[in-house]
């Protein structure tokens, strides 16, 4: 079955404000490059495996709606929209409603907090535990209240580098077991963990090359990894693991703090069926 991605084309992006510090630096920046740079993605995405593109229609005055990732966390049918921390991005929530209705989805969003979505959220894929990052955008209470919405167990794990302001820019999670993830963006509460749930074989901890070249913020298609650039270390320990590594150029995109998985959304996601959920 194809996997379906929500993603947005880059017709109105550019880097318009300063929100992370990725931005701080580039701000009035018009990215010119960023439609071909994306175009590319697509076709990657469509030549590494078996994908349907949902597109949300571009917006003038929302640049970043193109990190679809941030629209919501896809639970089931169900789309957790996000509660975005600055102004800026407020006005992307309702764009998003109405785009993940459209596409069958109940919406629905957490009160009283800030939740950035699939940006924060990430299902492990093998585990029945979903990985909640928070600390930047989303706040802890978020993770809390999500506790209660997925059906699996929530595990929260507090950011500390701005760099890595979102989870998915610090952890990937990969259906052959493996977890990649930069721990020095991770508390040392948070590291242990993570130590602790995921055996050592399967942990794929990656340098500060690495993590700065967004590998983390990966898209996993079947037995393809699609990605900005990584080492040679790095793609050659995913090849160990089963992966085909796909790297395409997108230096328009990181101007803005977002890489290849920021620019979409997976909209068939909910909890892994664990080996002790299946068997019950
Ligand atoms: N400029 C956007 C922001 O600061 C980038 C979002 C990147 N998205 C992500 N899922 N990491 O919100």
């Amino acid at each position: 079955m194809a996997t379906r991605l929500l993603v947005c084309p880059p017709t109105h992006y550019s880097v318009n404000y300063d929100i992370n510090p990725w931005m701080t630096r580039n701000v009035g920046y018009s990215a010119p490059d960023a439609q071909r740079q994306w175009d590319r993605l697509m076709e990657t995405f469509t030549v590494a495996a078996n994908v349907q593109l949902v597109t949300i229609e571009p917006g003038e005055h929302v640049p970043d709606l193109v990190f679809t990732s941030n629209a919501a966390l896809i639970c089931g049918n169900l789309a957790v929209l996000s509660s975005f921390r600055h102004p800026e991005r407020r006005r992307e929530q309702g764009l998003y409603r109405i785009a993940l209705a459209k596409a069958g989805f109940a919406t629905t969003y957490l009160q009283q907090t800030y939740f950035e979505g699939a940006g924060d959220a990430i299902f492990d894929r093998v585990r029945p535990i979903m990985y909640a990052g928070y600390g930047w955008r989303s706040e802890r209470n978020a993770t809390l209240q999500l506790a209660e919405l997925v059906g699996c167990r929530v595990m929260p794990l507090l950011l500390v580098d701005e760099r890595f302001y979102h989870l998915d820019m610090a952890l990937c999670s990969l259906s052959s077991g493996h977890v990649m993830v930069y721990m020095d963006a991770l508390s040392p509460h948070a590291q242990t963990q993570l130590r602790r749930t995921i055996d050592p074989g399967y942990l794929i901890e990656i340098g500060i090359d690495d993590a700065l070249s967004f590998a983390c913020n990966s898209v996993e298609l079947d037995d393809a990894v699609v990605m900005h650039s990584c080492t040679r270390r790095l793609r050659e320990r995913l090849n160990h693991a089963g992966y085909r590594v796909f790297q395409t150029e997108l230096t328009e995109f990181h101007k803005a703090g977002g890489s290849a998985k920021c620019l979409t959304l997976r909209l068939d996601e909910g909890p892994a069926i664990g080996i002790a959920a299946a068997t019950a």
